[in-house]
């Protein structure tokens, strides 16, 4: 590294700190006075004896800090400080160096270079914890956490908060208010920032690398688990080093199982095959699902549904924009869907009581969308207040999948034999965007992955 990469560097790593350092004031900013919030990091999971999963940190607890070890725990403090003002004040408690466990598990940061490191104002060791906490939560008001969230966390607090009562009679006071903050730090992670559309953008582009890779590597014969292996290697040689979830690889009929994740058939030339893949990068997910013929070539019936579901796709995504919702994206879709079916002779009767009816559910059997981010199901609430409807105004930062299906089913003996065994999903991430910046009102962050038919057979004509 010469200079100028070491300052490069160390841009960076500002950059990131003081990305961390404005999530947090932003949660200090919506906490009460006098309170004080705790965020639990994950724990390791097992997988069988002595081997555990892939390591996966909580998103909010990612979310506020950054940090990626296991077991740790954020406390957050507002005080009122009579002289001051406002007080606030980050800890982190995190696992001690260990030389023996590092030698056998991997190295730890250790709270010495997590107080540096992450911007804490003080840092300190797991062993501290119980003598800590009650201290830390004594005297405050209000004590904010994700109820529910981990049933172990919850009784850890409980066993805090038993402790502090139990020095009342010495003059402590325990808080009155427990409250769960679940809903603050979704509302938080809803509207991404611009560190975050930068990596959202990034994994968008890897994953849909790893879709025109899957695509040019299909051939009949190779079995659905080759074909993950084709995306996972591009994910990880790209940077994504983990898929966001469980690829879905299901050719033929296999793709009527909405998640169907064993991957293990083999491809049968004449069949459509639905990929539902995405990487993960810096703990954000991708979230892409292309359809494609095995041998490269749509049969008309497959044409046919497959341009039916495009046309719904691309009609919902023209109206994602700042100030509609999901419920309106929903008509549309429902209107069109409904009338190609009618049309392709799928589904009879008068076109108007089939909208009404919401007919083309019978194979549009999911929603058409969710929010994305840290969670490939992303936290944020749909609703506005109580209603039901989906009526929340789409704004500038959010991100959402934009993905209609049809499922016609082998076995469905309602419609006529041809159209049996396909599954079509199409799937794009689409961020929001203020109209004044990008008159569409959004940006397709999947768009280098291509769906249209034609250049759908042109991607799969290398190996056909
Ligand atoms: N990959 C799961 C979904 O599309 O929601
Ligand atoms: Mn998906
Ligand atoms: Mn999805």
């Amino acid at each position: 590294m010469n200079i100028n990469d070491n300052l490069s560097h160390l841009g960076q790593t500002l950059l990131v700190l003081n990305e961390f350092c404005t999530r947090r004031e932003n949660f200090f900013a919506q906490m009460p006075q006098n309170s004080i919030a705790l965020f639990k990091a994950a724990s390791e999971v097992t997988r069988s004896n002595d081997t555990e999963y892939a390591f996966c940190q909580n998103k909010n607890f990612y979310y506020l800090t950054g940090f990626n070890e296991p077991d740790a725990l954020l406390v957050l403090i507002k005080n009122k400080d009579q002289d001051n003002g406002n007080q606030q004040n980050a800890y982190l408690f995190c696992r001690d160096k260990e030389p023996l466990a590092e030698i056998w598990q991997g190295r730890r940061i250790g709270a010495e270079k997590a107080k540096m490191d992450y911007g804490f104002d003080d840092a300190f060791t797991l062993d501290e914890i119980d003598t800590a906490l009650p201290e830390l939560i004594k005297n405050k008001d209000h004590l904010l956490y994700c109820q529910g969230e981990n049933q172990a966390f919850d009784l850890q607090v409980m066993a805090w908060l038993t402790k502090v009562k139990q020095a009342i009679k010495q003059g402590a006071k325990a808080p009155a208010n427990l409250f769960d903050c679940a809903a603050i730090i979704h509302e938080l992670r809803l509207i991404k920032s611009d560190h975050e559309i930068t990596i959202m953008r990034q994994v968008n582009d890897i994953s849909c690398g790893a879709h025109l890779r899957a695509m040019e590597k299909t051939q009949a014969g190779k079995f659905e688990y080759q074909i993950e292996a084709e995306l996972l290697h591009e994910f990880a040689r790209h940077g994504a080093r983990h898929a966001a979830y469980a690829s879905i690889v299901a050719g033929g009929d296999n793709a009527n199982i909405l998640h169907y994740t064993d991957n293990n058939d083999a491809l049968v030339n004449g069949d459509l095959l639905l990929i539902d893949a995405g990487g993960e990068l810096a703990g954000y997910a991708a979230d892409i699902t292309r359809t494609f013929p095995v041998n490269g070539h749509f049969s008309p019936e497959q044409k046919a549904l497959y341009e039916l579901v495009l046309k719904a796709q691309n009609a919902a995504i023209n109206e994602v924009k700042e100030g509609n919702t999901f419920a309106q994206l929903n008509i549309l879709v429902n209107e069109i869907l409904t009338q190609g079916l009618l049309e392709l002779g799928i589904l009879s009767d008068d076109l108007a009581t089939l909208i009404e009816e919401k007919a083309c559910k019978k194979y549009f059997i999911h929603g058409l969308g969710h929010w994305l981010g840290l969670d490939v199901h992303d936290v944020g609430d749909y609703q506005v207040n109580t209603d039901k409807q989906q009526l929340r105004k789409f704004k500038a930062g959010m991100v959402m999948t934009i993905e209609p299906g049809l499922y016609i089913p082998l076995d469905d003996d309602s419609v006529d034999k041809k159209w049996r065994g396909i599954g079509i999903r199409i799937e794009d991430n689409i961020l929001v965007v203020d109209k004044s910046i990008n008159a569409l009102g959004h940006e397709n962050l999947t768009a280098k992955a291509v769906k249209s038919v034609a250049d759908i057979e042109k991607a799969c004509a290398s190996t056909h």
